[in-house]
């Protein structure tokens, strides 16, 4: 306890030491604005940069030429742009300098960040190339593609990292409330990863071993997902709404005792509708924390529990506030918001334990406020209409009443200025930097809004001096070279996360169409057998396997494949259908008999053999498999010869399946290759995937080379397929599979996991899964739902 109270009161004197802190801040920005004297020298600054930034005569017959340059969200496109006219240099090193200036806390006058940024623009340019050869073809949403990201991290030998922080984003995913926006959650915590990454890499040394480096990158990844988590899980989530009055109570109650002694306390009785959800907050921030703690030494732990302190209070300062209040000070708004924007900042440096940097912490502590009041300046209308308390919506609100209120777009001024002259000591390449940046901001700004609108807003915001003004309204409409590649990351993320989900969501309708018309086509029914005595029990017991929880992926496959791509008929290809999911149904009779697999129950029933017996379960099989041959024979409205020639390629396939079937077997006890692996993956379970591939191009006559690459996406997805069977085997959750786990090991079966272990199994899984996604990228019109199915094999969980 007594460790608790002293901490308590070490905390509280750490924040009312910031709090007197930003106060003096504030009092300066005041006094400047009072005096005005910011306006002169921003007005010198900006007419100095204006000369680099203001179009000059030479563009303007390129410009009437018509060859307009793309908008600056415009993809790939832009960028390729920005190289095809020579820009690509300088964006890239006004980018990079900003990163250093705002994410890393650096100075740009500083030999040693000059070099650093010089080092980062070459690692960069050899990352994207978007000069027209290389990335014919490429988009942005493909950049920033699993695949790629995978393809990152195996070049940086971080690949159980990346695969560690998919999954956890996915779970993050899947518990925030309804009320929280999963996509604005996950888009943070990338960026916060992101950032926690870049300080890491910026703290290592050159000269470090290749072995070193992963290990310091893979623990950034998973600090920056622990650290990012309190985001979603402290702020956000409070801000939601989500909680009642009492959970939110309880909840707040919770966190701050955390961050006061660095130990997540236990739950307890939790008497709120939200319990299963805050139960796995819980779990998840215990561990977080746990993590974090473990990284840190001593002082960066202090550091940290002080700045999560001030952090987690000058939030709650803020969210308390309400807009029907109209007696807030300047600083009862200011000093929370001067004081969550620094210490969200600082936080960043101690979780990676970095040593204390005191010039650091000066730089961060004066530029939060700058971003704050440009993030705030551009969702005021969003923020009024959820009416949220920021400066702006404030002296929207109050500027007639209350003639005392600070103007914040004039506050943002001064603390750009002060930055560049106070902070930064005018150095020019600083100056250079945010004033591009504050014009980007406002350029970005009057673009979404419109320029009527943004002169309304500049009319509100006046700063009462007409030529700054004037010429501030010049450049935001005529300023060229203001562009950063970190805000092209976010749109093209925004618009690729949004895409995405457009594209899954019709994924999933599809699959579901697909679905429920393929189980209406599998009942078999045979008037002849019926009438015979005895006659249905073969035609009951296959009916018996066909139903349950089959996912039916193979002739969803073949579907989409067949009437989606090719544009065959689907009720001429209805046979095809029937036909793959009945071979399919039967090796897994097959698979799951005593003398094979010996499982006691399938798509969430009893096995065959366990209702009945071996012999009936073996009849039933071999019964579905001439069925199957049945069908296909009775495809009509296909040229004779195509279906033949199907009849000959599925015949064949089948036998390659109980090959595939008898290696597995054989394999048993045996420690096996990842070449041996492969073969028996794509043998008794690639095969079939190839088979739904190919059988619908036989009979549309697809050329052969076009046949060569399906064949090719089959290969890997298949073996990816087998593996996550394989994975889930071990720790999936049987209910929702409809099958036992553990079956692999129980039989010892030499399977990816068995063999090489979880790790090295998903990151095979991983490497066939960009495999395949490389080798679809090679079709002529690579189809969309390979590409969500592909993403769905790895990540289902069932
Ligand atoms: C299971 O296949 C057999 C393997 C090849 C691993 P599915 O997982 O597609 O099984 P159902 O059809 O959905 O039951
Ligand atoms: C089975 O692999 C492959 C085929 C049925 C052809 P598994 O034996 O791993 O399949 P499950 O896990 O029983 O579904
Ligand atoms: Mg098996
Ligand atoms: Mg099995
Ligand atoms: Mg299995």
């Amino acid at each position: 306890m007594t460790i608790i109270k002293e901490n308590k009161e070490k905390v509280d004197r750490c924040y009312q030491r910031a709090e007197g802190k930003a106060a003096h801040y504030l009092s300066v920005l005041q006094e400047q604005i009072g005096s005005k004297s910011y306006a002169s020298t921003l007005l010198d600054d900006l007419i100095k940069w204006k000369s680099r930034h203001l179009p000059t005569r030479t563009l303007v017959p390129f410009l009437r030429r018509g060859v307009k340059p793309p908008d600056s969200s415009d993809g790939m496109r832009y960028l390729a742009w920005l190289a095809r006219v020579g820009k690509w240099d300088d964006y890239l090193e006004r980018s990079v300098s900003y990163m250093y200036l705002r994410d890393l806390g650096q100075d740009l006058s500083d030999a040693r960040t000059r070099t650093k940024i010089q080092r980062s623009v070459i690692e960069m340019k050899r990352q994207v190339d978007p000069s027209a050869e290389t990335s014919n073809g490429t988009t942005a949403g493909e950049m920033l593609s699993p695949a790629s990201l995978y393809r990152w991290a195996q070049r940086e030998g971080v690949e159980e990292a990346v695969i560690w922080v998919m999954g956890r984003l996915k779970g993050a995913r899947t518990h925030l409330p309804p009320e929280m926006d999963a996509e604005e959650a996950e888009r943070k915590l990338i960026k916060i990863i992101f950032g926690v990454v870049m300080h890491v890499m910026d703290e290592m040394e050159g000269g470090m071993g290749s072995a070193e480096r992963s290990r310091r990158l893979g623990e950034a990844i998973k600090l920056g997902y622990y650290y990012g988590l309190t985001y979603p899980y402290i702020d956000d989530l409070l801000d939601s709404g989500a909680l009642n009055a009492e959970e939110q109570e309880q909840y707040t109650r919770m966190i701050r005792l955390t961050i006061r002694t660095g130990i997540v306390p236990e739950l307890g009785e939790w008497t709120g509708r939200h319990q299963e959800m805050v139960r796995f907050i819980h779990a998840e921030l215990r561990e977080a924390y746990e993590f974090i703690r473990n990284y840190q030494n001593q002082d960066t732990q202090d550091v940290f529990f002080e700045q999560s302190y001030i952090f987690f209070e000058s939030q709650d300062a803020d969210r308390c506030k309400t807009l029907s209040y109209a007696h807030y000070s300047n600083e009862e708004l200011y000093l929370p918001i001067i004081l969550k924007s620094a210490s969200s900042r600082l936080i960043v440096r101690s979780v990676i334990s970095a040593p204390r940097d005191e010039d650091f912490d000066q730089r961060v502590f004066y530029y939060g406020l700058y971003n704050q009041l440009a993030d705030d300046f551009a969702d005021m209308a969003a923020d009024l209409e959820a009416e949220a308390v920021t400066p702006y919506t404030y002296y929207l609100k109050y500027r007639h009443k209350r003639p005392d209120l600070l103007n914040p777009f004039e506050l943002y001024w001064a603390v750009i200025s002060h930055l560049i002259h106070y902070v930064y000591r005018s150095e020019p390449q600083t100056r250079e930097i945010i004033l591009a940046r504050a014009i980007n901001g406002l350029k970005r700004y009057q673009r979404r809004v419109g320029a009527e609108r943004f002169h309304e807003d500049m009319a509100i915001f006046s700063l009462g001096n007409p030529e700054l003004e004037a010429l501030i309204q010049l450049l935001v409409r005529r300023a060229v070279d203001v562009d950063f590649y970190d805000k092209w990351l976010r749109d093209q993320l925004l618009a690729t996360m949004r895409e995405s989900r457009q594209e899954k969501e019709q994924f999933v309708q599809l699959i579901q169409n697909a679905r429920s018309h393929i189980n209406g086509l599998l009942p078999i029914s045979d008037a002849e057998a019926s009438s015979i005595a005895d006659g249905r029990l073969l035609m009951d017991t296959a009916n018996y396997s066909l139903q349950g929880s089959g996912k039916r992926l193979r002739p969803i496959l073949a579907w989409v494949m067949g009437v989606e791509v090719y544009g065959l008929d689907p009720l001429a290809l209805s046979p095809l259908f029937r036909a793959l999911e009945y071979m399919h149904t039967a090796s897994l009779i097959f698979d799951d008999l005593p003398s094979q697999d010996n499982s006691a129950s399938r798509r969430g029933r009893p096995t065959l053999h366990q209702v009945h017996n071996s012999a009936v379960a073996e009849l039933t099989g071999i019964f579905l498999i001439q069925k199957a041959v049945e069908e296909q024979a009775s495809l009509k409205g296909f040229d004779p010869e195509s279906v033949l020639a199907l009849l000959q390629y599925l015949s064949r396939k089948a036998g390659e399946i109980c090959m595939g079937q008898a290696m597995d077997l054989n394999a048993k006890g045996k420690w096996l290759t990842v070449e041996e692996l492969d073969r028996i993956c794509f043998y008794k379970t690639g095969i079939a995937f190839e088979a739904c591939l190919v059988a619908p191009a036989i009979l549309a006559r697809v050329p052969e080379d076009e046949m060569a690459v399906l064949r090719k996406v089959a290969y890997h997805t298949g073996i990816a397929f087998q593996i996550k069977d394989d994975l889930l085997d071990g720790e999936g959750d049987p209910h929702l599979l409809g099958k036992p786990t553990g079956k692999d090991i129980e039989n010892d079966s030499s399977t990816y996991v068995t063999v090489l272990g979880p790790d090295a199994a998903s990151k095979a899984m991983w490497e066939h899964y960009c495999l395949a996604m490389e080798a679809l990228m090679e079709l002529p019109r690579p189809p969309v739902f390979l590409k969500h199915l592909l993403n769905y094999i790895i990540n289902r969980e069932n």
